[in-house]
């Protein structure tokens, strides 16, 4: 593997949507590339694409037309079972509507990600600890989700979707609930996780004070043509 050659591309990307016997063109030809180990943020106003773009990075969706690369390899085209397999394993995600367990405790909900994503069983303890107490909950890992605040369950939502060490986290508006300072922190954390995990996250935001924290921006507004 070339570690210097990005770890998501798209070439002549293309999504379409049929509403109402119309077809709406979402994407249209779009060629980007996502550095290994940088923050990306994808911005554009409501209705530009980015939701639909993220899905297609990371393999929830796929493609009208054109290729999504991960790694160099084509995912548009694998089957289900592989594409699924490769988010479970290679892919953590966070979204703004947070999808934490709520009878679950902050503890068990990232062990329980750990388990679905086949993480060794022997040190799934020590790892969901360690992930917990890097986003600043080590305090809290036995409280349940409602216990929580909106900002800490987003950071155990963070600390989940990174606990299986995956190469590529894809963040949808994960700081939309929050306010702008916890917002900032979150992005914040996002920033460390890139420079000390050597993480690739891609996010979209709506707020300019996030963009400041990006190696990349990417907007689209012209038609899916940052
Ligand atoms: N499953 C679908 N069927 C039909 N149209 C869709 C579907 N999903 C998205 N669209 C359309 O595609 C366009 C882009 O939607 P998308 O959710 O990607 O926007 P977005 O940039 O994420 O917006 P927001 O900032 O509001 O979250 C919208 O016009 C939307 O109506
Ligand atoms: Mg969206």
């Amino acid at each position: 593997m070339d570690r210097c050659a990005p770890i998501l591309e798209t070439r002549g990307l293309c999504r379409e949507f049929r509403a109402g016997g119309e077809a709406v063109r979402v994407l249209r030809d779009l060629d980007l590339a996502i550095p290994r180990g940088s923050l990306t943020m994808l911005t554009g106003r409501s209705g530009s694409g980015k939701t639909t773009l993220l899905n297609l990075l990371g393999a929830l969706d796929r493609p009208t037309s054109g290729q999504v690369r991960f790694d160099g390899l084509d995912i548009a085209g694998l089957s289900e079972s592989r594409r699924d397999r490769l988010r479970r394993q290679r892919m953590g995600f966070v979204f703004q509507s947070i999808a934490l367990v709520a009878a679950m405790t902050a503890y068990e909900n990232v062990d329980f990600g750990l388990r679905v994503a086949g993480f060794d069983p022997r040190r799934r303890r020590d790892r969901a600890q360690e992930v917990l107490e890097c986003v600043g909950l080590g305090k809290r890992m036995r409280h349940r989700t409602q216990e929580l605040s909106g900002g800490e369950q987003q950071r155990v939502a963070i600390a989940r979707a990174i606990a299986h060490r995956p190469p590529v986290v894809f963040a949808d508006e994960p700081t939309a609930e929050l306010d702008s300072r916890t917002g900032l922190q979150v992005v914040g954390l996002f920033r460390t996780l890139v420079e000390r995990e050597g993480l690739t996250l891609v996010m979209t935001t709506h707020d300019p004070d996030m963009i400041d924290l990006a190696d990349q921006v990417l907007s689209l507004d012209e038609g899916g043509t940052p």
